[in-house]
């Protein structure tokens, strides 16, 4: 299978410092926003996600996980703080960050293979280095042989898988995944979870992830950060011992697993 060439990437942190001290791809820093007109929703914010650390935010529904993500994206603005971004204050759009919901934003019209390819279009990527990097991630989402479906040929977890291939294919610094297999059966989550956690290990890819779901996050990240309601704080740190190249199915029978999961919930319960 071929592996892109990420010589164009960002010092690589090695896997022991997934969780440990790597330096900070994104700060938050004494972060306050609310929406205009609107409530204070994030109250003083402090967060950072470290190069090449899986980053889970774990918190109930309304509580402000996708805000966060969109203040990292650069789509919001705080009201008081900053977002630094790779070392310097973000200052509009973050061209620079992957972005992966639960919709299905596929084009209809388009095959697989030429929905990957869409942001290298507007990159403006010469035509052979797209074509090397289409190929690349197709054969790393195992979407080679449906390169020329079309969206509606495709089962749901090809779908996920195009959209992880469209997220990455440009290479971004950070990919941050809001929900996005909420609305997958369990077993076809599962699959994609093994599928993220090793696409994730090649690329060394830093990765900030918003869940509901305790059990997701703790399979999936190196750090969780549980969030309260609003306007939300951090209610705790806990970090995932069990790193990069974890064995899904061994580590849900786990003791540690176990009394991670027990954690947590009484955490949330509070
Ligand atoms: N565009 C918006 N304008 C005003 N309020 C919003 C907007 N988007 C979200 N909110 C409110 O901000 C709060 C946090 O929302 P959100 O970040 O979507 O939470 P989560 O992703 O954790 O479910 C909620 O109370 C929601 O109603
Ligand atoms: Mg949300």
């Amino acid at each position: 299978m071929a592996r892109p060439d990420h010589a164009t990437r960002q010092a690589q942190p090695s896997p022991v410092d997934r969780a440990g001290g790597g330096q900070p791809l994104v700060t938050l820093e004494n972060l306050t926003f609310g929406y205009p007109g609107g409530e204070t929703i994030l109250e003083d914010l402090d967060l950072r996600v470290r190069q090449g650390e899986f980053l889970a935010l774990l918190g109930p529904s309304g509580c402000g996980k996708t805000t966060i993500m969109n203040l990292v994206a650069g789509f919001v603005r705080p009201r008081q703080g900053t977002v630094v971004f790779d070392g310097a204050p973000l200052r509009g759009i973050n061209t620079r960050v992957g972005y992966m919901t639960q919709g299905d934003t596929l084009l209809p019209w388009r095959t697989v293979a030429k929905n990957v390819q869409l942001p290298l279009e507007i990159r403006a990527t010469p035509r052979a280095r797209a074509n090397q990097l289409v190929d690349s991630y197709l054969g790393m989402l195992h979407l080679s042989d449906a390169r020329d479906r079309f969206p509606s040929e495709l089962s749901g977890g090809m779908k996920r898988r195009a959209l992880l291939a469209r997220s990455l294919i440009y290479e971004p610094a950070m990919l941050l995944m809001d929900e996005p297999f909420a609305a997958l059966d369990a077993q076809l989550r599962e699959a994609l979870h093994r599928e993220l956690l090793s696409t994730v290990a090649q690329l060394r890819q830093t990765v900030m992830f918003v869940t509901h779901d305790i059990s997701e996050s703790i399979l999936l990240a190196d750090r969780v950060i549980v969030l309260g309601t609003q306007p939300a704080g951090i209610l705790a740190e806990v970090v995932i011992p069990f790193g990069a190249d974890r064995d899904l199915a061994e580590i849900r029978l786990s003791n540690e697993y176990l009394g991670l999961e027990r954690k947590v919930r009484d955490l949330l319960r509070q």
